[in-house]
């Protein structure tokens, strides 16, 4: 008998939108004054129009959120990204485009699904642009969130371009890197592309995949790009002839195994692959390099988990465990020489590290989890987690009261005095009172409870991922 882990849960889901712009008061605490930046996030934030009802979190329009940090109050913008979707859909006033879990009949140009903007955001090239699961990028207005237009990044990329929502940034060398997955039955492959700074395509290459298999993040290191390939195969002709959504058009298959590409960043050549057990990859956490070994941390996953994204309300009923793991790989030996499962095991998600430290050597990162991993009925995130691969440990862990759920990727703060030290910043969502909020906390010990509170004006759903930018 199936219990109910997520009491009110499908008031995330039911919140009229609202698009606002304000200066926030802290319920609790006092926002640190070395905070001067702007913490930006995406998610999908509408679920119905006119009575329909999309059944997949995936689903949903993406709406942008800022908190701008300086002098003065913390100021909140929210705004839905002006997605061809979004303004046909909202001119209809009825959703028309097939969705990642809802089968409506429309497609873009009869070929794939028109994105609705609602995974990520980052900067780039003094631009800010929003991401969908695969599509091109929109320039979003970094100060007030209106929508400029969809970007072709100068033109090297067309609308039917495969471009993933993680893209890689070196702020070293102020690179951008980004994958997309071809899924052509006949010739799956997997297109990786290197941005210079100043936004100019330098390399796309493609790779034969052995699967058409639905990949959605990828790592960086100093010298690499790391593909974790997981047996989640997507089948393009069911996708098109049967009217399915796409997750209808996806199957699991674990006995085909699991593969990590690794190719040289520069060239895109590959350099190695391995063959490993067949586990589910949605999001990296960091990779960095010494002499030959090649530092992999990752989420694995016992299943894929887009599975467990419906049908709304009732959201994670079979969610599989899940593991912090460390991989480490020795590129001339081409030999995985060490792997270190970290013991938490509640479907972790959205992990994070110091920014300072991305493909260097780190212990510590931040993740969500859910407490009622394996246990039958609907649940949803209420853990933040703080962990080490140094200490294997993950026992710092702030757990959210009954009804409260936390969303969004946790991102570190950094202080500027001291990078490795700051705040961590996680979306905080109350069904009980149907009320959302911003909580920063002591990223050394996020078990104490946020530190900060900053209340939105109005309740938003959890959403998926965001991003800090400190001010220049
Ligand atoms: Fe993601």
């Amino acid at each position: 008998m199936a219990s109910d882990y997520a009491p009110f849960l499908e008031r995330a889901f039911s919140i009229p939108p609202a698009e606002d712009s304000y200066a926030m008061t802290p319920s609790s605490g006092e926002v640190p004054r070395y905070l001067t930046g702007t913490y930006y996030l995406n998610g999908p934030c509408l679920f119905s129009r006119s009575g329909q009802t999309y059944r997949h979190w995936l689903d949903g329009d993406g709406m942008v959120t800022a908190l701008r940090f300086g002098d003065g109050p913390v100021h909140c913008t929210h705004r839905f990204v002006r997605s061809s979707k979004f303004v046909e859909e909202e001119a209809a006033g009825r959703f028309l485009y097939r969705a990642f879990g809802t089968p409506f009949e429309k497609l873009k140009r009869g070929l794939g699904l028109e994105s609705p903007v609602n995974v990520s955001v980052y900067p780039f090239g003094g631009k800010l642009y929003a991401f969908g699961e695969q599509g091109l990028p929109w320039e979003i207005d970094p100060v007030t969130l209106e929508t400029r237009g969809e970007s072709s990044m100068g033109g090297r990329l067309n609308a039917v371009t495969p471009f993933s929502a993680h893209p890689k940034f070196d702020p070293h060398t102020g690179e951008m890197f980004n994958f997309g997955i071809a899924y052509a039955a006949a010739e799956p492959l997997l297109n990786v592309y290197r941005f210079d700074a100043q936004g100019v395509l330098r390399s796309r290459v493609r790779h034969k995949l052995e699967y058409p298999c639905s990949v959605h993040d990828f790592g960086l290191s100093p010298s690499y790009t790391v593909h974790y390939l997981s047996p989640h195969l997507l089948d393009m002709a069911g996708l098109m002839r049967g009217g399915k959504s796409l997750m209808e058009a996806m199957r699991w298959e674990p006995e085909s195994g699991s593969r990590l590409m690794i190719l040289r960043r520069d060239t895109g050549e590959l350099v190695t692959a391995f063959h490993l057990d067949g586990k589910y990859c949605l999001h990296l956490i960091n990779c960095f390099e010494s002499g030959p070994l090649l530092t992999v941390d990752l989420l694995e996953l016992d299943e894929p988990v887009y599975g467990q994204y419906q049908v709304i309300p009732d959201l994670f009923t079979d969610v599989a465990e899940g593991y912090p793991v460390r991989m480490v790989l020795d590129l001339e030996r081409r030999k995985v020489v060490e792997r270190c499962e970290l013991p938490y095991r509640l479907s972790p998600d959205f992990a994070t590290i110091i920014p300072d430290l991305f493909m260097r050597r780190t212990s510590d990162f931040w993740m969500l989890g859910i407490s009622a991993t394996g246990r039958p009925g609907r649940k949803f995130f209420d853990q933040l987690v703080h962990g080490s691969f140094e200490s294997a440990r993950v026992d710092d862990i702030f757990q959210a009261p009954p009804g409260v759920y936390l969303g969004g990727e946790p991102v570190f703060l950094p202080d500027p005095a001291d990078p490795h030290h700051g705040s961590v910043i996680c979306q905080i969502f109350d069904a009980n009172r149907t009320s959302s909020a911003f909580g920063l906390f002591d990223p050394f010990h996020v078990a104490a409870g946020p530190r900060v509170v900053l209340p939105q004006r109005h309740a938003s759903p959890p959403c998926f991922h965001s991003c800090w930018v400190p001010m220049n």
